[in-house]
């Protein structure tokens, strides 16, 4: 051994370059390869949410639109799925990712986190560090940084010979993420920086640099303009957010009075948005995102494009947002260039002419999909199961349990408990529902409460004693924006009932519970089914809720698309893949079912639906005979509570083309209800002042702290003259001018939101993203009033108010007043 590295020392001694592939580095204002002036044009991408028979293809059709980079986030969630068990192989093979790349002629940055957020369960943490109660995640808790250090390792083993100096296509490494949008913590910043640098500094050559920096990737921090300063190291390269419209001289203004040498990066230009389930779905214009990408390009500034293909958070994937509870839909479209199945867009060509423009060779030809789109007819599942027989744990007689505590990941908990006499109705109080619980009295459904919504209690009609309340609480993405990230499943704290007697108010602490966990997996799904088959009772305990297994042929494989508009709520495994979740709400209602987990001959689907199929999914002659047999038993033509008849079986098909722009929700989401209107001519304002035009945060002191529950605005007029308005972001600081917390905050009035061009509602304002906004109706009349509920009587002496970050703030506000109350 030591012979040959002396050979080798010998060799680097005589021909220096010949182990060192190449070099990217920093020079003035620009990224320097290999010594010359170079622009990084990235293409993000995520290897999960592409099947990984169809890396390769998605890398060309990237390298087709003008890109020469990848940039990827590595998940720790799906590396380390329980502590200490590591899987790099399959479609979390991320090193051949990489090669492939590198294959394809591309340079790839990589973000390893250990935080990610990108719509992913939990920001990329794995659920399993909740089992320390007390852990502080994103801070210096030694359990954390212990867990981080050796998942990083493993990264490092994976990934650092296959940086650039080591003959690899890797050229930068992202240090934590967005953490400005977090907190302030330059010491936590520091720690991962180092364990980053020790985990990178691995060298293939014998010929070893002089120092470790040298050996090492461009490591780089990327934020927010409005907050990179707060965690900004002096060692690391600073990169900014921000997406299709932002006004990209103001996003850079602030960095280069800070460090007027440096390159420019945009390190996500977001080409679209992600979708919520019950929301509009999200696009964004081609035009803005191409002609902001040509300025760029222009300007010799990098980028990397977000998404440029953001494909399917598969299986348990997707994660959720916050303030509230937000999660997010299986599809990662996010009205990306290449959409979800990997197809090209109108976008797509649009941004490959532009792209075309800024290259002097031809662009590379756009490759053939690797599979056509095809459809399969309706086909029956003619197997169910109970949704108990997927219990997989239990206990018994026990204080409530989150499904952490249960250690469980992902999936249903079923609570039950035996009630005492309780004569008249009472309510029903789950303090926290995580995330969507059905309950039962016996087999009787009373309702639901979903956090989604904001619910948390409901009316139960007068019960004997003895009898069961049972809860089935279906866990959906973990938070992975802001400080909820830390988000326990199942029931968190108490469930209690709280009825009125004789004129006094009684009330109970539930304490003691039997708790099954009903994992979201594969082997649970087949374990149920295999078990009905075994014992054909129909169950059918819950409602229509269960497992569903059907079989179809095929002839020829494709890309499809399953319908999933007459089911209910769940998760789909197709020949063992699990596609992703499915809500009646939409927008969704499509799964993307990739050709390649396809076969010729018989394919198995299995459905878990906690809240069962509505009527629509049975065929329909079944369907009438269904209704019939219903309307006969009950007067309700409910159909959220109609059992299926055991003979008749629902059916699926898949169509060739995605639905994801289809609301099904019971309520609208605007806030207009004129009873929450506040009568604002018998109150005085706090400030009546006016805002300055421009992009960029602006905060306004009132003359004295006011006290109230409620921060009403009202715009008197724009600064465009015309009627429409619009805020990005507010937040109100307390009498010590810091500013509150807006995890509580809910909209109480807006009197337009333009739910017409597109998401445009009010909770926008404090969602934590300054692309995002509320915008007034079109030609809807001045004034307009917008109304945040605290949560609670707080003391504010000031706002703080962003416009919309686009060039020129569009429909910004001029003359206002502000109310407290
Ligand atoms: C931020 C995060 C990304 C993603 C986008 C929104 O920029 O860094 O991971 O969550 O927001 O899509
Ligand atoms: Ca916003």
């Amino acid at each position: 051994m030591k012979k040959v590295r002396l050979l080798l020392t010998t060799l680097c001694l005589v021909f220096p370059m010949m182990l060192m592939a190449g070099d990217f580095t920093v020079g003035k204002n620009t990224f320097l390869l290999n010594g010359e002036p170079f622009i990084v044009k990235a293409a993000e991408v995520h290897y999960p949410r592409i099947p990984r028979p169809y890396w390769e293809h998605r890398i060309q059709m990237c390298k087709s639109l003008g890109m020469n980079t990848l940039c990827i986030y590595v998940f720790w969630n799906i590396h380390e799925p329980r502590e200490g068990q590591f899987d790099f192989t399959g479609n979390s093979d991320v090193a051949e990712f990489c090669r492939l790349a590198q294959k394809n002629g591309m340079y790839v940055i990589v973000r390893p986190g250990p935080y990610v957020c990108a719509e992913w369960e939990m920001g990329g943490l794995p659920w399993w560090l909740l089992k320390k109660k007390d852990i502080r995640l994103r801070e210096q808790d030694p359990y954390f940084m212990e867990r981080v250090r050796i998942f990083e390792q493993k990264v490092g083993e994976q990934l650092a010979p296959l940086t650039i100096q080591n003959g690899g296509p890797i050229i930068m490494v992202q240090v934590e993420n967005e953490y400005g949008s977090y907190g302030e913590d330059k010491d936590y910043i520091t720690a991962i920086r180092d364990i980053i640098k020790e985990t990178w500094s691995y060298s293939l050559s014998p010929c070893l640099p002089d120092s470790q920096e040298k050996n090492l990737p461009v490591l780089f921090q990327c934020d927010w303009s409005s907050n990179f300063e707060k965690n900004g190291l002096d060692d690391l390269v600073w990169t900014m957010n921000f997406g299709t419209g932002a006004n990209i001289d103001h996003e850079f203004a602030r960095l280069k009075e800070l460090r007027p040498d440096a390159p420019l990066m945009c390190s996500e230009f977001w080409s679209g948005w992600f979708d919520k389930w019950g929301a509009n779905h999200e696009t964004r214009p081609a035009k803005d995102m191409v002609e902001g990408m040509d300025e760029m390009l222009s300007k010799g500034i990098s980028f990397s494009l977000y998404m440029t293909h953001g494909g399917t958070s598969f299986g348990h994937w997707a994660g959720a947002n916050s303030p509230g509870f937000a999660p997010d839909v299986t599809s990662y479209d996010y009205d990306a260039p290449i959409n979800e199945y990997g197809g090209t867009t109108d976008k797509f060509f649009q941004l490959r002419r532009m792209m075309q423009k800024h290259s002097k060779e031809p662009l590379p030809a756009v490759p053939a999909p690797p599979h056509v789109m095809i459809s399969i007819p309706p086909f029956e599942l003619t197997e169910r199961a109970d949704i108990l027989l997927g219990a997989d744990s239990l206990v018994m007689d026990s204080p409530l349990l989150t499904m952490e505590e249960m250690d469980q990941g992902w999936g249903s908990i079923l609570y039950i408990t035996t009630l005492p006499e309780i004569t008249s109705e009472s309510v029903l109080t789950l303090n926290d529902c995580h995330d969507f619980a059905q309950v039962f009295v016996d087999t009787a459904y009373i309702g639901k409460i979903d956090r989604v919504r904001n619910e948390k209690s409901l009316r139960i009609p007068a019960v004997k004693k003895g009898q069961e309340l049972k809860i089935l609480v279906e866990a959906m993405g973990r938070i992975n924006f802001g400080r909820a990230i830390k988000d326990y499943k199942g029931i968190t704290e108490s469930v209690t009932l709280t009825s009125e007697q004789d004129g006094h108010e009684l009330s109970w602490n539930l304490k003691k519970w039997n708790i099954f966990t009903i994992p979201d997996n594969l082997a649970t799904a087949r374990k149920a089914l295999d078990a009905a088959k075994a014992d054909p009772q129909p169950h059918m305990m819950f409602k229509g809720s269960g497992y569903y297994r059907g079989y179809f042929d095929l002839k020829k494989v494709g890309d499809t698309f399953l319908n999933m508009e007459a089911w209910g709520k769940g998760q789909v495994y197709v020949n063992g893949h699990a596609i992703g979740r499915f809500w009646s709400v939409g927008p969704q209602q499509t799964l993307y079912l990739p050709g390649c987990w396809l076969k010729k001959g018989r394919n198995e689907v299995i459905v878990l639906d906690v809240v069962g199929p509505s009527l629509a999914a049975y065929a329909p002659s079944m369907a009438k005979n269904l209704k019939k047999a219903q309307s006969k038993k009950a007067k309700s033509s409910n159909l959220s509570s109609l059992t299926p008849h055991p003979s008749l079986y629902p059916v699926l098909f898949a169509q060739n083309h995605p639905e994801l722009d289809k609301l099904n929700v019971e309520k609208s989401r605007t806030h207009n209800n004129p009873g929450d209107c506040p009568d604002l001519n018998s109150k005085s304002p706090a400030l009546n002042s006016q805002f300055a035009p421009g992009n960029g945060w602006q905060t306004v002191r009132f003359n004295a702290p006011q006290t109230g529950r409620f921060v009403a605005i009202q715009a008197l007029s724009s600064q465009d003259g015309k009627p429409e308005v619009s805020i990005a972001e507010l937040y109100v600081r307390d009498a010590e001018g810091n500013r509150l917390s807006r995890e509580s905050w809910t909209v109480k009035y807006a009197d337009s939101e333009d739910l017409r061009r597109g998401n445009f509602t009010g909770d926008k304002v404090f969602d934590l993203q300054e692309s995002t906004y509320w915008r007034t109706g079109k030609g809807v009349a001045l004034p307009h009033i917008l109304v945040i509920d605290l949560g609670a009587v707080q003391t504010v002496s000031a706002l703080d108010y962003l416009p919309r970050v686009e060039s020129g703030a569009p429909s910004s506000i001029k003359d206002f007043e502000i109310f407290v109350y």
